[in-house]
């Protein structure tokens, strides 16, 4: 199959509305990570993506809509909490999911699960390319499962050419990671995944908000995840990434000391000019809105150049940077060392 790259123009936006309610498969942008999406409606559509993911069918994709009330309209969820609404009012359209309990979905979406994941995406050919559709879309982020997530319609185009007609070009993703998971599909709302909106802000409009192991931790053997996805290797490149948690020097001397092996620096912007390997800086120290925009393109680029050992500046684990944190400590397999 050709895979054709097209601008957001009106007729193609019709175009793609058009072949995705008829059950195809599009590369869609958001303001996240760009998505694959298919007619959430349709199970046999959705479970196309499944394959030309490669995705476990255990994992459930979100559920994408472009106005708050598709979610009666498609009756997506049975119903929503007072929690949910706080949400919805606070962060959409936006970077936020939410986990509500399942109306008519068909199990493909959910993985057979009881509940839902909604998202209304705020870029605005999201909300043409959904609105045109006239239906919900299901799509997870459009890379090969496993590799890092797509923040610009080359990287889909790289990962998916041959195996869908259209890839839908929006520019470069501007939040840069996937968006916030929340359930409140519980007695208490947990956060499911680190994103473009932190934990601060949800607190500040719903109070408590617990945080699942997974998205800091690394799962025992046995324990099983809140959130299905959070369970795999992900994010990673084919290089070697080890993650280094220490001071700016410690940092820089150990991986200056290692410049014999071909070794490579995924570090801050201010390290830059004292390493003397190659460098793949992902964002200042404190700009945590940069390293999410940066680190899949980074990482992305790190396999572009073939390299094979990668020593990494392990981020904080406040605001935006937990999100950061979050794939980045997956991308390395969780290995951390500690430099004292
Ligand atoms: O920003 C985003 O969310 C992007 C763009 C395309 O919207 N989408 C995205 O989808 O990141 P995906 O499939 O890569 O990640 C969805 C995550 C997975 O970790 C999945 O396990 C979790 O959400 N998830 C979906 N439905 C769930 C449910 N009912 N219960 C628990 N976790 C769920
Ligand atoms: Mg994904």
């Amino acid at each position: 199959m050709e895979t054709k790259v097209l601008l957001p123009t009106q007729k193609n936006i019709e175009t793609v509305g058009d072949a995705l309610r008829d059950g195809a498969l599009v590369g869609i942008p958001t303001e996240t990570v760009y998505g694959l999406a298919a007619n959430a409606l349709d199970g046999s559509a959705v479970k196309r993506i499944f394959e030309a993911k490669g995705r476990p069918a255990d994992n459930p994709l979100i559920v994408h809509i472009s106005d708050v009330s598709q979610i009666d309209r498609f009756h997506l969820v049975t119903e929503i909490p007072d929690s949910a609404k706080k949400l919805m009012d606070a962060f959409w359209p936006g970077p936020l999911t939410i986990i509500m309990k399942k109306g008519d979905v068909p199990d493909e979406v959910t993985a057979g699960l009881d509940t839902v994941a909604v998202r209304f995406p705020s870029h605005p050919v999201t909300k043409r390319i959904i609105t045109a559709a006239d239906v919900p879309l299901a799509a997870p982020s459009a890379n090969t499962s496993g590799k890092p997530s797509p923040t610009a319609a080359r990287h889909v185009f790289h990962d998916m050419d041959g195996k869908i007609p259209y890839i839908v070009d929006g520019g470069a993703c501007e939040v840069g990671v996937e968006s916030t998971v929340i359930t409140v599909a519980g007695a208490t709302p947990c956060l499911l995944r680190p994103g473009g909106v932190t934990l601060e802000q949800l607190e500040n409009v719903i109070g408590h908000v617990e945080v699942a192991d997974a998205v800091l931790h690394q799962l025992k053997e046995g324990q099983t995840a809140a959130s299905p996805g959070m369970k795999y290797k992900h994010y990673a490149p084919s290089a070697h990434i080890t993650l280094i948690r220490s001071s700016d020097e410690k940092y820089i001397e150990y991986v200056n000391d290692r410049a014999e092996s071909g070794a490579a620096a995924l570090c801050y912007d201010e390290d830059e000019p004292k390493l003397s390997v190659k460098t793949y800086p992902y964002g200042g120290r404190s700009d945590f809105d940069a390293q999410a925009n940066r680190i899949f393109d980074v990482l992305r680029r790190i396999d572009e150049d073939g390299v094979e050992t990668v020593y990494g500046r392990c981020p904080d684990t406040s605001g935006k940077a937990m999100a950061v944190y979050n794939r980045l400590i997956r991308a390395a397999g969780f290995e951390v060392i500690e430099l004292a």
